[in-house]
C-alpha cells in the first residue's frame, strides 16, 4: 500500500515536472527567446519575403524615435539599407538576456541587450564593418520597443549617414 502511494507521488512529481517543462517550452524559456532572436538575425540576413518579421516584430513597435512601425515597414527599412551597403550581414557578437519575473517571463516578456557586428562590401572584394548595440523590449514573445546606437567609427562619410538609419 505504502509502495503504491509512494510510486503514485512520484509519478505524480513527475508528471507536473513534465507539464512545466511542456509549458516553459511553449512559451518561451531562455533558450527559447535566444533562439528566436537568432532565428531573427537570420532573416534579416535573408532576402526577407513579405511577412517574414511578423513572428518577431510587433505591429506598431517603437524603433528609437521613429514612429510606430509595422513590420513590413522594417522590411522596408532594412532593405533600403541593404540597397546602399550591398552584402550587409549581421553577426551577433554579445547577447544578454534577462526574462520578466514569474509567469510574464514564460510568456515571453523580457529584456534582451545586444552586440551586433555588422559588415558590408562596399565594392567587390573589400569588406567594412561597424557595430550595433541595441536594447530590446520583448512582449509575448515579439519585439515591442528597441533603443539603438549604432558605432559607424571608421566608415566612410558618406556610409556613416545610411549605417546610423539601422
Ligand atoms: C565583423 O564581421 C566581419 C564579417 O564576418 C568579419 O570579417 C570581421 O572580422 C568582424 N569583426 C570583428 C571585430 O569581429
Amino acid at each position: 500500500m505504502l509502495v503504491t502511494k509512494i510510486l503514485l507521488l512520484n509519478l505524480f512529481a513527475f508528471n507536473v515536472f513534465a507539464l512545466n517543462i511542456a509549458r516553459n517550452e511553449a512559451c518561451g524559456t531562455n533558450m527559447d527567446l535566444k533562439a528566436k532572436y537568432h532565428a531573427y538575425i537570420d532573416t534579416l540576413n535573408s532576402d526577407m519575403p513579405p511577412g517574414s518579421l511578423d513572428q518577431y516584430i510587433k505591429d506598431g513597435v517603437k524603433f528609437n524615435d521613429f514612429k510606430p512601425l509595422s513590420p513590413a515597414e522594417c522590411i522596408a527599412n532594412v532593405k533600403s539599407v541593404k540597397a546602399d551597403l550591398p552584402g550587409l550581414h549581421f553577426a551577433v557578437d554579445w547577447l544578454i538576456l534577462e526574462k520578466d519575473q514569474g509567469s510574464q517571463g514564460a510568456q515571453g516578456f523580457a529584456n534582451l541587450a545586444v552586440r551586433a557586428n555588422i559588415s558590408y562590401h562596399p565594392e567587390p572584394g573589400k569588406e567594412l564593418a561597424f557595430w550595433e548595440h541595441c536594447f530590446y523590449r520583448f512582449e509575448e514573445g515579439k519585439i515591442a520597443r528597441a533603443k539603438s546606437v549604432v558605432d559607424v567609427w571608421g566608415l566612410p562619410e558618406k556610409d556613416q549617414a545610411i549605417a546610423r538609419n539601422l
